[in-house]
Formats: C-alpha cells, sequence, structure tokens
C-alpha cells in the first residue's frame, strides 16, 4: 500500500550535520521525499507535537531537546512508507537498535536519537497534517 509518513531530522542530527547522511539513506532505500522544510520549533511546538506523551516522566525534557535547534521535517512517500522509515532507523533506544541502522550508528541516547518516524497510518495523518499543509499533502 503507498502510505505517507512523518520523518524528523531531530536537533542534535543537525547540529552534528547528518543531513545529508541520512536523506541519502531515505533516496536510496526507494522512499520518495514528496515534502521538506527545516525549522526550529517553540517549546509549545514540540508539546503540541508529542502531546500523546504528555503525562511521561520524559515529556518537559524530550520538548525542550526538540526545540534547542533546528530540525528537518519530511513527508516521505511510498510503498510500506511507514514501516520501511521505521526499519532505517531501528529502535527508539539507540544501543538496542539493529547494527547498520540511523539510530544504532548515530544515536546518543534514548532521547538524542537523532530521527523521528509515525508509528502507524493515524499518527501519520496527525503529523503530516501538524507540520504540512493540504497542498504538500497531496
Ligand atoms: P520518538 O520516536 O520521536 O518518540 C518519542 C520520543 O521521546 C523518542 O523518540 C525519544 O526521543 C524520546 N524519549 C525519551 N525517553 C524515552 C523513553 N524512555 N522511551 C521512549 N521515548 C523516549
Amino acid at each position: 500500500m503507498i502510505e505517507q509518513t512523518l520523518a524528523i531530522i531531530k536537533p542534535d542530527g543537525v547540529a552534528r550535520n547528518l543531513i545529508g547522511e541520512i536523506i541519502h539513506r531515505i533516496e536510496t532505500s526507494g522512499l520518495k521525499i514528496q515534502a521538506m522544510k527545516m525549522v526550529q520549533l517553540s517549546v509549545k511546538q514540540a508539546e503540541g507535537f508529542y502531546a500523546v506523551h504528555r503525562d511521561k516522566p520524559f515529556f518537559p525534557s524530550l520538548t525542550s531537546f526538540m526545540s534547542e535547534g533546528p530540525v528537518v521535517l519530511m513527508i516521505l512517500s511510498g510503498e510500506n512508507a511507514i514501516q520501511k522509515w521505521r526499519d532505517l532507523m531501528g529502535a527508539t533506544d539507540p544501543a538496542k537498535a539493529v547494527p547498520g541502522t540511523i539510530r544504532r550508528e548515530f544515536g546518543q541516547s534514548i532521547e538524542r536519537n537523532t530521527t523521528h518516524g509515525s508509528d502507524a497510518p493515524e499518527t501519520a495523518a496527525f503529523e503530516t497534517a501538524y507540520f504540512f499543509g493540504g497542498m504538500e499533502r497531496l
């Protein structure tokens, strides 16, 4: 099934000049970058994006981290795009991610894990609409 998913290169990835490396992995995987922009989120914008985690102990630290510097936001599209991007990223905790994945190679901690990806069609719909307008999601 052709899907769309939201990908984020987090502040730790942008700060360490990993944008090109990560985009190269996306493009060679067969996924298409349908929309892309670089922005610095406010704490409020990060809180809205991660609202499902608002009761978690790591929420204040996560939203502060996500607004400490610019992020790259992308809509990726393709066959099984949600799972494909998750496979490229690896597990949330870099220490548990499969060797060769983005988070295993570049992640610094469970929080500073370099990339984000939607985990299901419903979250992909919310997350792509949170950052992109209708014309970019066509
Ligand atoms: P992400 O896939 O963007 O989804 C939620 C984020 O919370 C996660 O990646 C990490 O950056 C961050 N996080 C920090 N601590 C934890 C934790 N203990 N479990 C899951 N996610 C965490």
